[in-house]
């Protein structure tokens, strides 16, 4: 594996590999790699003969300051993973080479409705910072195939709107969650649970397999009353949204016949961490 810091080396060295008639894939990342990011890698080496791997925690998606202080940093032994799975490329860019001045932090890209629910309403600026710097990223690496997790649910369609929007040759693969064996959606947030957070979390994801069993027997709108119900009678467990929407446009549904794809997407916080997930609910 090789690790480029700069994009005009990373565009050079790809553009060389493209010349060479190699596909390329990508996995952007923050770092503090887990199977879920390996998922990733190893879903983009089935389909692409190069791929690259980019770990950069970026200052312009944090709403708290202090979430991005305590963002986890375990650079040696990601890298240590990325080698193991048989990347090609680390890219590991400093905060200066992907905002050389303040004006490059700035984004008037307006992301519609997107950025106005749910995660957005919850961190407001977060999905600008993201559109941002995948933007930047897809930039240096001009990669065929980008693959993303299904985990982010709203960061897909936002990514997916920037590509629509910006005409960039890059098809977005979307790919399944990995959990813990007890159900909990991989996160590299998950190390700051402790104890009986880490227990309680587990009801998220059992409140959504619940949720799914219950859309076959009850209306939707009945079937996601009683997961938030049984959510909000734990006290350790803060709900943030439980929603069914269209998974497409975000925008909410109350019965399976109004989309062709719908989704319950899940915030909460337990235990002082922000915690995300979701399931498709159709197809
Ligand atoms: P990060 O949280 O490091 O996630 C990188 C990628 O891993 C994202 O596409 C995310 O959806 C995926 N991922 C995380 N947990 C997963 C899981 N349990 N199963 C499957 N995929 C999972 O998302 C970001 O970084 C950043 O916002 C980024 C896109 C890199 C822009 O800064």
């Amino acid at each position: 594996m090789i690790v480029i810091k700069t994009i005009a080396e990373t565009q050079q060295y790809i553009a060389h590999e493209k010349a060479a008639g190699k596909s390329i894939g990508f996995v952007p990342t923050m770092g503090a790699l887990h199977a879920g990011h390996l998922a990733l890698v190893a879903r983009a080496k089935q389909s692409c003969d190069v791929v690259v791997v980019s770990i950069f925690v970026n200052p312009t998606q944090f709403t708290d300051a202090s979430d991005l202080a305590k963002y986890p940093v375990t650079l040696e032994a990601d890298m240590e993973k990325l080698e193991a799975s048989g990347v090609d490329v680390l890219f590991l860019p400093s905060v200066v080479e992907m905002y050389p001045n303040e004006a490059s932090k700035h984004t008037d890209y307006d992301l519609g409705y997107l950025d106005t629910v749910l995660e957005a309403a919850a961190r407001p600026g977060h999905f600008k910072g993201v559109a941002l710097i995948v933007g930047k990223l897809l930039d240096a690496v001009q990669p065929n195939q980008l693959f993303m997790g299904q985990k982010d649910f709203q960061q897909l369609q936002v990514v997916r709107k920037l590509i629509k929007d910006h005409n960039i040759p890059t098809e977005l693969v979307s790919c399944p969650i990995v959990r813990e064996a007890d159900g909990l959606a991989m996160s590299s947030r998950n190390v700051r649970l402790h104890g009986e957070h880490r227990e309680v979390a587990t009801e998220l994801s059992k409140a959504l397999y619940q949720l799914k069993e219950d859309v076959g027997s009850k209306p939707l709108a009945e079937a996601k009353a009683v997961a938030l119900a049984h959510l909000n009678s734990h006290p350790l467990i803060d709900v943030v949204y439980l929603e069914t929407v269209n998974g497409h446009t975000l925008v909410p549904v109350t019965d399976l016949a109004e989309a062709p794809e719908v989704a319950a997407l899940l915030a909460a916080r337990v235990g002082g961490v922000h915690l995300l997930d979701n399931i498709i609910l159709k197809p």
